[in-house]
């Protein structure tokens, strides 16, 4: 199968551990749960795309600018139609609606289209969750987010995704970083 790709915020491993921490109690019985490494929030979804187009869009994430900026996660929900249960900001932070038109804006010149609904940012947490849950409440999880991802995945791995490249915010888009460099 064709891997799937997308742009996103991986967090870091400090807060990844505080959202880990509380899956037990947020997860309904039977929900198929994230795995703690594939926590992440999207910011673009490419889908399955060609390697031209994938260049451009790492070209597109190099011209990017932006500082690092706080993420409070702080909240919980749970989309009815794809079954999710998530976690996300209750407020989008300016940075990263930024971040997200900015790189939506630079994707246009790859010939992807932007996506035309509202952004909002959410954790995946777990899937099949046919019912409303009871949403409990999430002691909130914040990290400074200095870096952008260019990620992978097929459904079926575990973890499910791959994080291919970095690009560190507020930082010259020249010096991009590979998974396995330091920093
Ligand atoms: P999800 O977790 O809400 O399903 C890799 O699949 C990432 O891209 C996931 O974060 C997934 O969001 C998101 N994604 C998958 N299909 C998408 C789509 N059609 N539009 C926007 N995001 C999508």
């Amino acid at each position: 199968m064709a891997e799937r790709w997308f742009f996103a915020i991986w967090p870091e491993p400090g807060a990844r551990e505080a959202l880990t921490g509380q899956l037990d109690a947020l997860i309904p019985p039977r929900a198929r749960r994230t795995h703690p490494l594939d926590l992440h929030l999207t910011l673009v979804f490419l889908g399955e795309i060609d390697t031209e187009r994938l260049r451009c869009a790492e070209a597109a994430a190099g011209a990017l600018r932006g500082d690092p900026f706080p993420l409070r996660i702080d909240r919980v929900g749970w989309f009815p139609r794809s079954r999710v249960l998530w976690c996300g900001p209750s407020t989008t932070p300016a940075p990263l609606q930024g971040l997200f038109a900015d790189l939506q804006d630079q994707l246009r010149t790859c010939g992807f289209t932007p996506e035309s609904r509202p952004y909002q940012p959410h954790v995946t947490l777990a899937r099949d969750v046919r019912r409303r849950p009871q949403i409990r409440p999430l002691a909130p999880v914040e990290w400074t987010v200095s870096t952008l991802v260019l990620a992978a995945g097929q459904s079926g791995g575990v973890p499910r995704y791959q994080v291919h490249r970095r690009w560190r915010l507020g930082e010259d888009p020249a010096a991009t970083r590979h998974p396995g460099e330091a920093g």
